[in-house]
């Protein structure tokens, strides 16, 4: 599907609120930034000793300082919403604190809880979930996002999303990201006293694209991160399992903006890698390269579309020397056996995530055990199976919090949608469905679902 503008790929991609325009008339929001960004937010470092904290443990506790974002410019009217800076553990084992913001509903079910990923895809702290979900701080969370996490609001469920990368933004990091997310559970089911929710309340994970990176990571560590946790399950899709195919995929085009943020997310984890990739880098060049560690995503899409990210190194093989390979390899989804029962979708013709290595990774957790339902859609495109899988998932995941039992075992599906079915409407209702009828390009307005 080659049929979408760049504008309207910018902006599925990161849903960016501020480039909102169905018409194609972006007009853009104006932003208040009452807020300081993370970097300058003193909320965002750690007392001194948290490092003997366990993983997990609440370090700091905020009511949200300014309301959520909505869609458009509303903002949203929810029960509560607070945000923990928390303990958890990076990819070299070091204790380091990253923030979660937790989200109650009016008439909220203190004993569901979705833990929420969001893309970020990006490799500064200013594009962080924590922040981006706020009318006063940057306000660019994504639309996407936006719905996903309003559909389980609208059921009652708690809802739960980290700033996954941590403190240094390390995007496709999966050790780092994996951890976050568990170590999010774990604190925001220690909230009790504050939101409400119950710490025995049942768990269940998503997240989408960059957001399944951080799911799946989350799935495989979790039998050895944190065997205390109880989860009922995680569904993802376009899930990354090969970081290293994404770039090999997306360099050249439309995408391209995603292999400067993910080389220096990766840099920024892995000091040793951070020196040699600066080593590399063409002296003409370097500025406009790191720009990619202080900007989000949509402003690197923009940036470096159509572009070959090695030509800003003078070898072009840089990502080939062993130090890059093996912080490329330990980003290598596979090596460690989710229990909890997952399902899974993506679309063949993925252009951003190739679908091979997540179906290789699919095979390898089920010829080990796991329990898995597998979606592979034949039409849809990566962003397009975002909005479309959306409902199935979704779904799925209201089966496992209301306790209906999974049966063992791996199963494959196969899908051709382009297209939202009514089904969606039943599982969203009507606003919902009408965004996402949006964000695939339908004319806002009433619609027939005929
Ligand atoms: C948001 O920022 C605007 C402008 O700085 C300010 O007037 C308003 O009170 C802020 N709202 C909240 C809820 O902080
Ligand atoms: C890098 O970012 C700066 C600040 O946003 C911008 O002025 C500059 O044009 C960017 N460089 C490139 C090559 O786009
Ligand atoms: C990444 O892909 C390139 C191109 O196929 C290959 O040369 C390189 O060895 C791969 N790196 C890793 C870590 O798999
Ligand atoms: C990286 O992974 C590939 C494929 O799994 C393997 O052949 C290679 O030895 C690994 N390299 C390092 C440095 O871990
Ligand atoms: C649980 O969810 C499934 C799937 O949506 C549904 O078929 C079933 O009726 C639900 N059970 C309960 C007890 O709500």
């Amino acid at each position: 599907m080659h049929t979408l503008s760049f504008g309207r790929i910018v902006y599925a991609l990161t849903f960016v609120t501020v480039l909102l325009s169905a018409a194609g008339s972006a007009k853009a929001v104006p932003v208040r930034r009452s807020e300081p960004p993370p970097q300058d937010d003193p909320f965002y470092t750690p007392p001194s000793g948290f490092q003997s904290s366990a993983p997990g443990t609440i370090l700091k506790t905020r009511v949200m300082p300014s309301p959520l974002v909505g869609l458009s410019s509303f903002t949203e009217n929810v029960a509560g919403a607070w945000q923990f800076l928390y303990r958890t553990t990076d990819a070299l084992g070091n204790a380091i604190a990253t923030v979660t913001t937790l989200i109650e509903p009016h008439n909220a079910d203190p004993t569901k809880l979705l833990q929420y990923q969001i893309a970020e895809d990006s490799a500064s702290q200013q594009c962080a979930p924590s922040y981006e979900l706020q009318s006063n701080g940057s306000g660019t969370a994504s639309v996407l996002d936006v719905l996903m996490m309003d559909a389980a609001l609208n059921r009652g469920w708690y809802v739960a999303t980290a700033d996954y990368e941590g403190p240094n933004s390390v995007f496709t990091c999966g050790l780092t990201s994996g951890q976050g997310v568990l170590d999010s559970i774990r604190a925001v089911l220690s909230s009790t006293s504050t939101s409400g929710l119950k710490s025995s309340a049942g768990v269940v994970m998503w997240g989408y694209s960059g957001g399944a990176l951080a799911t799946g990571w989350a799935a495989e560590l979790q039998p050895t991160y944190a065997p205390d946790l109880k989860l009922l399950g995680a569904a993802m899709g376009g899930t990354p399992a090969d970081v290293n195919a994404t770039v090999n995929a997306v360099n050249g085009g439309l995408f391209a903006g995603l292999i400067p943020a993910g080389i220096l997310g990766l840099a920024q984890q892995y000091p040793d890698l951070n020196t040699y990739i600066q080593s590399q880098l063409i002296p003409s060049k370097a500025a406009a390269f790191n720009n990619a560690s202080k900007q989000c995503a949509a402003a690197d899409l923009q940036q470096f579309a159509n572009q070959n990210i090695f030509s800003y190194f003078s070898n072009p093989n840089v990502m080939n020397a062993p130090v890059a390979i093996q912080a490329i390899n330990a980003s290598h989804m596979g090596s460690y056996q989710p229990k909890i029962p997952l399902w899974m979708y993506h679309a063949v013709h993925d252009e951003v995530v190739p679908f091979a290595p997540a179906l290789a990774v699919v095979k390898k957790y089920c010829s080990e055990g796991s329990t898995i339902t597998f979606t592979q859609d034949e039409i849809s495109d990566h962003i397009i199976l975002a909005i479309t899988g959306a409902a199935d998932a979704f779904n799925w995941l209201v089966a496992r919090l209301n306790g209906t039992a999974v049966t063992p075992g791996c199963t494959t599906r196969t899908t051709a949608t382009s297209i939202l079915d009514s089904g969606a409407l039943v599982t969203f209702g009507s606003i919902i469905f009408n965004g996402l009828q949006s964000l695939l390009g339908r004319p806002v307005g009433p619609t027939s679902i005929s």
